[in-house]
């Protein structure tokens, strides 16, 4: 069932991600000149895994961190805007603009309640955008375009730049995946969400054979997790042993007060610092800063005598 999964993992690793990750010049006018900036794609094409979930909080956690962190929205359902308070209908200009009307994408950025948190926000008119932008040439890279646009003209600066897409494997995500250098991948782990893993590999390895070879997946990531249950137990541990280092070490459990949190437009550490969900954000952002980091800026290991 997984030969495409392992055909695709041959072909990458991390360690190639994070030789050329940072500023490898790219063909053509994207070309991006010395920026660092880390472009991460949260994808999976089936709904209701935690993609959102993960997109605020690993954002917010980010920048507790002190990085400067921009959110771009996808989805036209607009939950990452929603889910940090930002009321979608009340700004001028949207991710929709920049990918229909060639909009700045700086002019649909706008800062989040939380300090070096911005958002472009979606807006329910993404939904048709796939349809108005698919006989223009070029409709795959707008986003990119778009976002090193901005990057290289110094207008602002990110540290990480996190995509949260719709659960379909449509041109909004397939601009996401072209305009990001690594995918973050939520899963829920049971067999049925594994099914859908085959046509997600599969998308990634077109989007990189012919559009952008340096995509690399960051890892996999279980998400509402309900330890208690033996099965789910299995398998992660089935998990773990098939895509081996591509899955995080975290594990994002099953608790209440991350929903909650979402409802409230807050992000779970403003919410409830101390609950599961938080515990379980921080220890994500510490693998995801590690797993990014240039080889260079990684501090050698000190060896204990
Ligand atoms: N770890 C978790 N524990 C409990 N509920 C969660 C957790 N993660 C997400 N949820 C809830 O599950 C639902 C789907 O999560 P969401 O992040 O919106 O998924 P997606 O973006 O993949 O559709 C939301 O109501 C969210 O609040
Ligand atoms: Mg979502």
């Amino acid at each position: 069932m997984f030969e495409d999964l392992k055909a695709f993992f041959r072909r990458n690793s991390l360690e190639s991600y994070r030789r050329n990750g940072y500023d490898t010049p790219l063909d053509g006018m994207d070309e991006r000149v010395g920026v660092k900036s880390t472009i991460i794609a949260i994808v999976n094409q089936k709904g209701g895994v935690g993609k959102t979930t993960t997109c605020i909080n690993l954002a917010a956690g980010l920048v507790k961190k002190n990085f400067k962190v921009l959110i771009i929205d996808l989805d036209p359902q607009s939950n990452a805007s929603l889910g940090l308070n930002v009321n979608v209908d009340q700004y001028f200009s949207s991710i929709y603009d920049v990918l229909v009307h060639n909009a700045e994408l700086d002019q649909a950025i706008i800062p989040t309640y939380i300090k070096n948190l911005d958002i472009a926000p979606a807006s329910s008119l993404l939904t048709g955008a796939q349809l108005e932008i698919a006989d223009l040439l070029g409709r795959e890279r707008l986003l990119r375009t778009s976002v090193w646009k901005m990057l290289n003209a110094h207008i602002r600066y990110y540290d990480y730049i996190l995509f949260d897409c719709s659960p379909s494997l449509n041109l909004l995500t397939i601009n996401g995946l072209v305009a990001a250098q690594c995918v973050l991948i939520p899963i829920q782990a049971h067999y049925f969400s594994l099914e859908g893993m085959k046509e997600l590999f599969s998308t990634l390895k077109v989007v990189r054979d012919r559009i952008n070879s340096e995509l690399e997946i960051l890892g996999i990531l279980p998400c509402i997790v309900d330890t208690r249950k033996k099965m789910t137990r299995e398998m992660l541990d089935q998990l773990k042993d098939y895509f081996k280092d591509k899955m995080f070490q975290s594990v994002i459990r099953m608790n209440i007060a991350l929903a909650e949190s979402s409802a409230h437009g807050k992000a779970i550490f403003d919410f409830s610092p101390y609950c599961n969900g938080a515990k379980d954000y921080a220890e994500l952002v510490e693998e995801v800063v590690r797993r990014t980091a240039p080889i260079d800026s990684v501090a050698p290991e000190v060896k204990v005598i």
